[in-house]
């Protein structure tokens, strides 16, 4: 299927998605709340088989990078020094005629193809002078370009002033880099693992679930010996986000890097790399991030909290402020591609088939287990198979419709087998194997199945 040319394939995504419980809209029976939306029963699979590969590839299959779990709630000092409270800002601008609001930097590079990220003055002045159209009412009267700050604001019973949802994850990891390095052996270089929720009040939320208010991230502080050589190490974490992206599906060819020009970075950072996805909306976009940021946050923290937040290596008996690299992720985006690259129609006996063919490790359910019929000697049999498979695999008992209906809604959800138990079997001792990709179908012995299907999953 080539899904270039495909105009419609979001829309197809979405209505799957919703039709086949992975992604619905946030508060979706009071009208919706943007920018959030909620994992149904299969995207909750589908988004856990995602962390869970991250957290393998990047925590748990190696020696220099270990986990922590921070609160989502941080004390605001810590957003202060971090530049969020002043920095962390978007442009936006108003329609006054339909009062719709959008991201200026957004309206004007659409418009002139001009990155004029965080220049209100110069924005202003393009959108009124070149007359630059509302995409709502289509008409050009625009308020002045002006700086919105993206993070939630709430409040605790004991603290004074305002407290934030976090705006990313990456925060916890520096303000605990003291308690990480007391508590464990690291040597440098070594990393700091972090999944979990983050809040930004988005401009305009939009795309499904590619921008979002509420979403997940997954992020590393890679700490380095400010000495070192860092573009081979820079070089290696974009190869391993390349990587990653093709594990969860995305094609070589869709990825590119999109290096952010060095008068736009900030004064701290070496190098800012975007490793950038084909969507079927509007192009390349960002998919993952990797920047160079110095020792700008444990210098900042450490200035301001009066710790000192250093390392001791070993091998050069040096004690310094490393520098770190932060290889940074998006859970939902990861999701999005995963559906995207995923989905796939094609023609079978005069029919549509849809076919969710995600990498089988990380498919919802791995294995459907059907009876032929409701008969009750083969519905009672075909359970104790199911019951029997589904300590070791994520397996799904189905007895519903008929079996040619059963394989397309397994086909819907990206099930790699499907295992079916007819009258033969209560003879032959053997179920009908049916592989999601091919259709062929093969006849395998009961007592050798869980094998069969070990060794085809991986
Ligand atoms: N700590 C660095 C950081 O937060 P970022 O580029 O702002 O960097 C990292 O965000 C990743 O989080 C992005 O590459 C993207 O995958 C994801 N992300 C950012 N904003 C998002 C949003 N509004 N909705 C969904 N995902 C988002």
């Amino acid at each position: 299927m080539n899904k270039e040319n495909d105009n419609n394939l979001m829309e197809k995504i979405v209505s799957l998605s919703k039709r086949r419980g992975f992604v619905f809209q946030g508060s979706e029976i009071y009208g919706g709340l943007s920018g959030t939306y909620s994992a149904g029963p299969y995207g909750v699979e589908l988004k856990k088989n995602i962390k869970d590969l991250w957290w393998k590839k990047f925590v748990q299959s190696r020696e220099d990078i270990v986990g922590i779990d921070g609160p989502i709630l941080l004390h605001p000092k810590l957003w202060e020094v971090s530049g969020h409270t002043t920095g962390f800002n978007d442009s936006m601008v108003d329609c006054k005629e339909c009062k719709k609001r959008f991201r200026a930097d957004h309206l004007v590079e659409d418009a002139t193809g001009k990155d004029l990220e965080g220049n209100n003055e110069e924005m202003t002045r393009i959108l009124q002078e070149e007359k630059i159209k509302c995409p709502n009412c289509k008409k050009s009267n625009w308020t002045e370009a002006r700086n919105f700050n993206m993070m939630f604001k709430t409040e605790m019973a004991n603290i004074e002033g305002d407290l934030y949802l976090r705006p990313e994850t990456a925060g916890a990891i520096f303000i605990e880099f003291k308690n990480i390095v007391d508590s464990m052996h690291l040597k440098i270089p070594f990393g700091v693992a972090q999944t979990g929720k983050a809040f930004r009040n988005e401009i305009v939320a939009g795309n499904f679930i590619f921008r979002l208010r509420e979403f997940e991230q997954m992020e590393i502080e890679y700490f380095i010996d400010p000495d070192a050589k860092w573009e081979s190490l820079f070089e290696k974490w974009l190869e391993l986000q390349e990587e990653f992206a093709m594990e969860i599906g995305a094609k070589k060819e869709d990825l590119r890097r999109y290096e952010h020009p060095k008068a736009k970075l900030s004064h701290y950072s070496k190098k800012t790399v975007d490793v950038e996805y084909k969507f079927p909306f509007g192009g390349f976009k960002e998919l993952f991030g990797l920047a160079h940021r110095g020792d700008f946050d444990l210098s900042s923290h450490s200035k301001a909290s009066n710790e000192k937040l250093e390392c001791y290596d070993q091998d050069t008996n040096k004690k310094y402020t490393p520098h770190v690299l932060e290889p940074t992720f998006g859970l939902e985006r990861c999701l999005l591609v995963s559906l995207i690259s995923a989905y796939c129609e094609e023609e079978v006996n005069g029919e549509t088939r849809v076919v969710m063919r995600f990498p089988k490790k990380l498919a919802p359910v791995k294995v459907a287990i059907l009876p032929l019929s409701k008969k009750e000697d083969l519905s009672k049999q075909t359970r104790e198979l199911f019951d029997s498979l589904k300590e070791e695999f994520a397996c799904e008992y189905d007895e519903t419709q008929s079996i040619g209906k059963r394989y397309r809604r397994q086909d819907e959800i990206g099930t790699p087998y499907c295992v079916t138990f007819d009258f033969e079997s209560l003879e032959d001792k053997s179920v009908t194997v049916r592989d999601r990709d091919t259709m062929k179908q093969e006849r395998i012995k009961i007592s050798e199945l869980t094998n069969y299907l070990k060794k085809n999953l991986g």
